[in-house]
């Protein structure tokens, strides 16, 4: 399912003394089957556009498209829930929005929601909880007994159980050790792949931006300030730190060597194996010399 956004403008509070311009003039297709990075600066907008991407907010002007639905200032869709349905939203810290007694009460609670009866929200509480890495046995517990990363597994399988064509994660590691990011991003790379799910992620880290994402867009004060692949983005590192923002280890020591050494790059490493590739082919360069 695709998802386009025409000159998509948002303010918070409008028509108040607290009016404020969030995001303007944002102009962007999200593919059928893509896998899209949002970076920026904090408060660049990123949640703000996010929430425009499942019709939680009608834009203050301009135009959104989720597949055959249409959204715009004037008109809401009546069929929202359908697109909910479609668009699954895993907001930042999702864990502190279980509240059943159960996990699997928890799981279930979307897809009966949506009128799925009971046993078949059961059975698809099992195989999200497996997706995501944890036992069954977890299903009987009380999400608040468990410890911060499982409770986030358990928040995320209850979006998988609705079998959305779209995943949208606001920064979906905040917080978890590194063993716990590395766990969760490889799981949305497998769903991404396996499932054909798009997937549009927020996130602050440059290294998973450049490793999972086929395209990556820029926000800065409320509006695209870029977009391209990793390769394009990264390949004007200067630009990125101007704006405050990092870029993957990998390309940081590239410019390092860069400025020392006067070794000459072709391209951005945005792995640690095509950096070492890159290195070894200059030094034998050299030496062949
Ligand atoms: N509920 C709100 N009421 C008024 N202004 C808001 C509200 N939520 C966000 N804003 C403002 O809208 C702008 C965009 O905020 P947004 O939360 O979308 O940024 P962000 O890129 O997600 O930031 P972060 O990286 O910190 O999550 C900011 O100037 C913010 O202060
Ligand atoms: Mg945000």
């Amino acid at each position: 399912m695709c998802i386009e956004l025409k000159n998509v403008e948002y303010r918070y509070q409008i028509k108040t003394p607290f009016e404020r311009l969030a995001i303007y003039d944002i102009n962007l297709d999200f593919a059928s089957g893509s896998y899209t990075a949002i970076i920026g600066h904090t408060g660049s907008g990123k949640s703000t556009l996010l929430q425009h991407l499942n019709g939680l907010v009608r834009p203050s002007k301009g135009e959104v498209r989720i597949g055959d639905h249409l959204i715009t200032p004037q008109k809401k869709d009546k069929d929202i829930k359908a697109v909910r349905k479609k668009v699954g939203i895993v907001f930042q810290f999702p864990e502190h929005q279980l509240f059943e007694e159960t996990v699997e009460k928890d799981i279930c609670f979307g897809p009966m929601n949506f009128g799925v009866p009971e046993e078949e929200a059961k059975k698809k509480a099992r195989e999200a909880i497996k997706h995501v890495g944890l036992s069954p046995d977890i299903l009987d517990k009380s999400p608040f007994d468990l410890s911060g990363g499982q409770m986030r597994r358990v928040a995320i399988a209850g979006v998988l159980a609705m079998e959305p064509e779209v995943i949208v994660l606001d920064e979906p590691t905040a917080g978890l050790d590194p063993r716990g990011r590395k766990e969760i991003m490889d799981m949305f790379a497998d769903l991404h792949k396996k499932r054909n799910l798009s997937t549009i992620l927020v996130t602050h880290s440059m290294e998973d931006a450049a490793k999972y994402a086929d395209e990556i867009i820029v926000m800065h004060k409320g509006t695209v300030r870029k977009k391209g692949t990793p390769m394009d983005i990264f390949s004007q590192p200067e630009e990125l730190i101007e704006l405050g923002l990092d870029v993957p280890e990998t390309v940081r020591f590239q410019l390092l060597l860069q400025q020392k050494s006067g070794m000459y790059f072709y391209e951005p490493s945005l792995s640690i194996d095509s950096l070492a590739e890159q290195i070894a082919a200059i030094v034998k360069g050299g030496a062949d010399q």
